[in-house]
């Protein structure tokens, strides 16, 4: 029995369709009735991880090159997107820390030359600051433009990758 919480923060929904694609990777990857996949937004995320969680995946847009601010979720609703109270940053400020927890962070950005930054190793830095240990950075998807859309290809690649976090966990290597 493996129990997976998945976090993530999307302004256009981008991050939020790579994050399903984790999630179903993630399922297609265990045995049937093996394990639990929860998907929840940050605005409805715990602030503290349930001692059944045996892997969190914490994912968020890149935005002025690491986590989104609330000035920059403020741009991006005017640019048409839909409010969030909260980010992935807030979110792990706000977190009582699981020391030993294994996390894996991800994002969404804009392939763009020499356009440095990613929410996902910003994440993972805070999550350690805050006392994650385990905490890594894990994957980028690329988007064609602020509002999207994904990358053709990427939600596969999402999900492929979901199946192989589900192999690393059932063999314990996390
Ligand atoms: C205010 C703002 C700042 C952004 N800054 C960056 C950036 O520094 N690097 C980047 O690659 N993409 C940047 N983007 C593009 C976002 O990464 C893109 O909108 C996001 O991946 C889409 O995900 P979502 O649909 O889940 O919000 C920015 C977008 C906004 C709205």
């Amino acid at each position: 029995m493996m129990t997976v919480l998945i976090v993530h923060e999307s302004m256009f929904g981008n991050t939020r369709e790579i994050a399903a694609a984790i999630a179903a990777g993630l399922r297609r990857g265990r045995r049937p009735g093996d394990d639990v996949v929860r998907l929840v937004h940050v605005d409805d995320a715990p602030h503290s991880i349930d001692d059944d969680v045996d892997l969190l995946l914490v994912g968020g847009p890149t935005h002025a090159f690491g986590m989104t601010r609330p000035q920059t979720r403020e741009d991006a609703a005017t640019k048409g997107a839909s409010p969030s109270r909260e980010g992935v940053r807030e979110w792990i400020e706000s977190l009582t820390p699981r020391t030993n927890l294994p996390v894996v962070t991800f994002d969404t950005r804009v392939h763009v030359r020499m356009l440095p930054g990613s929410a996902a190793r910003a994440a993972a830095k805070a999550l350690r600051r805050k006392g994650f240990e385990r905490a890594e950075q894990g994957e980028t998807f690329w988007v064609e433009g602020t509002p999207g859309p994904v990358v053709p290809g990427e939600v596969e690649r999402a999900e492929r990758w979901g199946a192989e976090l589900a192999a690393r966990v059932s063999h314990g290597v996390s």
